[in-house]
C-alpha cells in the first residue's frame, strides 16, 4: 500500500463517478468505493491501519485526502443527476395554457334567462328602464288598487298562496305598476320582470312558480295607438322583422280597454302549423289602457296622463321560441335538458 495506490483508487472512482448516468448507477459506484465492507477505499484505510507507525502518517493523509475528493465528487454529481431529472420532467410535463380544449364543457344561460335578457334589452332600447316589486306582497297592492274586487275568480283562494289574511306571494307582476306610479310622476317607462307565484297544479303549461315581465307607460297623450306601435317593435324584435301583430278584446279589471296581443306564428309565417294549432297566430301577452281608477290609485291624474300596460310569460315565450312541449322540465334544472339550449 502506497500513497499513489491510494491516489490511484481515488482517480478510478472520479473517474466512475463522472460516468454515472443517473441516481441509481452513481449508487452503485458510491458502494464499490465507500460501501461499508466491500468499498475499495474503505478496505485501503483498513489496511493503512495496519501498517507500521512510521509509514502511518503520509499513508493516513493520502487515505484522508482520496476519501475527500471521491465523497465531493459524490455530492456534485447527485447534485447534478438531481437537477437533470427535475429538467427532464419539467420540459415532459409542461401544460399550455394557451390551448383550446373543445371538450370543455360550458356553462349556459337558462332559457328563461335568456328571454328575460332580451325581453329586457329589447325594452331598454326603447328607453324604458326596469323596476322591481316584493315578491311577498300585500291583498291591497296584488288586487285592491289594481281594481280587483273582494270577489273576483282572481281572487279565490285556489288561485292565491296567501301568507296571513294581508300577505301573500304576488300573482301577477301587476302591482309593480302601482308601486312605481305611487313612487314616481309621469312620465312613466318601465317594464317589471320577476317571479310570480299561483296554486297551480303542475302540468306542461303550469307552474306554481313562473316569471312575467309586466310593462307600464303613463305620459300626456298616451293612446291605443302606442300600445300598438310599442308591442309591435318588441314582436318584432322578438319573433322576427316580418311578424305583424293583432289586438283581442279581452277583459282585465285594471285596464279600459283590455286586449290580448297575438304575434303572427313565426315558424309557418301565419301558414298555419302545429306551433299555432293551425291558427297562425300566437297569444303571447295580456294588455290595456291603465283604467282611469287605476291611475288614481297611483296618485295620477287621468285627466291629464293616460297610460298603457302590458304583462307576458317568459317561460311560455321560451317555450315556443325553443319548441319545449313540457314547461315544468325549465324548473327541473336537469343539465340533460339544459344543455340543448
Ligand atoms: N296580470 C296579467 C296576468 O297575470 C297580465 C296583464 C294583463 C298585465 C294586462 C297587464 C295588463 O299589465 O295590462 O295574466
Amino acid at each position: 500500500m502506497t500513497p499513489e495506490a491510494l491516489a490511484a483508487l481515488a482517480e478510478d472512482a472520479l473517474a466512475a463517478i463522472a460516468g454515472a448516468a443517473d441516481p441509481d448507477q452513481l449508487e452503485v459506484v458510491r458502494r464499490r468505493v465507500l460501501g461499508r465492507r466491500e468499498g475499495a477505499l474503505t478496505r485501503a484505510g483498513a489496511v493503512v491501519a495496519t501498517r507500521p507507525p512510521p509509514e502511518r502518517p503520509a499513508l493516513g493523509r493520502a487515505f484522508n485526502e482520496a476519501k475527500g475528493r471521491v465523497e465531493v465528487a459524490l455530492a456534485r454529481r447527485s447534485g447534478q443527476l438531481q437537477a437533470d431529472a427535475l429538467a427532464r420532467s419539467a420540459d415532459g410535463e409542461w401544460v399550455d395554457m394557451t390551448v383550446l380544449d373543445t371538450e370543455a364543457e360550458r356553462g349556459r344561460l337558462h332559457p328563461v334567462t335568456r328571454v328575460l335578457r332580451e325581453i329586457e334589452h329589447i325594452f331598454r332600447g326603447l328607453g324604458y328602464s326596469v323596476a322591481e316589486g316584493p315578491e311577498v306582497e300585500t291583498d291591497r297592492f296584488n288586487f285592491e288598487l289594481l281594481n280587483i274586487p273582494e270577489d273576483h275568480p282572481a281572487r279565490d283562494g285556489q288561485d292565491t298562496f296567501y301568507l296571513s289574511d294581508t300577505l301573500l306571494l304576488r300573482t301577477h307582476t301587476s302591482p309593480v305598476q302601482m308601486r312605481t306610479m305611487l313612487g314616481q310622476p309621469p312620465p312613466i317607462r318601465v317594464i317589471a320582470p320577476g317571479r310570480t307565484y299561483r296554486r297551480d297544479n303542475p302540468d306542461p303549461t303550469h307552474f306554481p312558480m313562473f316569471h312575467q315581465v309586466e310593462g307600464l307607460v303613463v305620459d300626456e297623450g298616451i293612446t291605443v295607438g302606442d300600445l300598438k306601435g310599442t308591442l309591435l317593435t318588441f314582436a318584432r324584435s322578438m319573433f322576427g322583422a316580418r311578424r305583424e301583430i293583432r289586438l283581442r278584446p279581452n277583459f282585465f279589471p285594471y285596464t279600459e280597454p283590455s286586449m290580448e296581443v297575438d304575434v303572427s306564428c313565426f315558424v309557418c309565417d301565419g301558414a298555419g302549423c302545429r306551433t299555432c294549432h293551425q291558427r297562425g297566430w300566437i297569444e303571447i301577452l295580456g294588455s290595456g289602457m291603465v283604467h282611469p281608477q287605476v291611475l288614481r290609485h297611483g296618485g295620477v291624474d287621468p285627466d291629464r296622463h293616460q297610460g298603457f300596460a302590458f304583462g307576458m310569460g317568459p317561460e311560455r315565450i321560451a317555450m315556443l321560441k325553443y319548441g319545449i312541449e313540457d314547461g315544468r322540465e325549465l324548473t327541473v334544472n336537469d343539465v340533460r335538458f339544459l344543455h340543448q339550449f
